[in-house]
């Protein structure tokens, strides 16, 4: 693994992400620890990418359960459907919220996030995780992040044993 990770803080969020998703992959290729990954991932991440909040939450015995992150403590436990987690998890793709006051049933784990991005990490058909990314802002998520956290999920999904 790589033992550093290097963002020019004056790079566009495009421009962030085309350069810390190769070193994220070589920061977990290697490792076959699930959880050491996901702790490393989330790490990276939010150094990275400045995020108020990041973090995975692992489908356990029909819940999603807080896993590896970064920020401030967060809720452990989601039910299928709930939140903007819950519901990413139950629709199986990725949910983008603008505002978070106005998603039905989003869980305010901090008053100070204002908007959401959740993208779901499957493995034949199945959830297995969720990654959520938290702003102290509005509407900081785009078809950019869409776009960067997709391609980092799906290889993050490629690495579990
Ligand atoms: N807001 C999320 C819950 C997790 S925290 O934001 C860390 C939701 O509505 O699912």
């Amino acid at each position: 693994m790589s033992e550093n990770i290097f963002i020019d803080k004056n790079l566009s969020k495009e421009e962030k992400y085309k350069s810390l998703i190769p070193q994220i992959k070589s920061l977990i290729t290697g490792e076959e620890d699930f959880i050491a990954n996901l702790a490393n991932v989330s790490s990276a991440l939010y150094f990275g990418m400045n995020y108020f909040w990041v973090g995975f939450y692992l489908v356990k015995n029909e819940q999603l359960v807080l896993g590896p992150f970064h920020g401030p403590i967060a809720c452990t436990r989601i039910n299928l459907g709930n939140g903007v987690c819950g519901t990413s998890w139950q629709q199986k793709q990725t949910i983008i919220v603008p505002d978070v006051d106005k998603f039905p049933g989003h869980i305010a784990c901090s008053s100070d996030s204002k908007s959401e991005i959740v993208i779901p990490g499957i493995i034949k058909g199945e959830v297995i995780f969720v990654l959520d990314v938290d702003s102290e802002n509005l509407n900081s998520y785009d078809e950019t992040d869409k776009k960067y956290l997709e391609e980092l999920v799906n290889f993050i999904t490629q690495t579990k044993k």
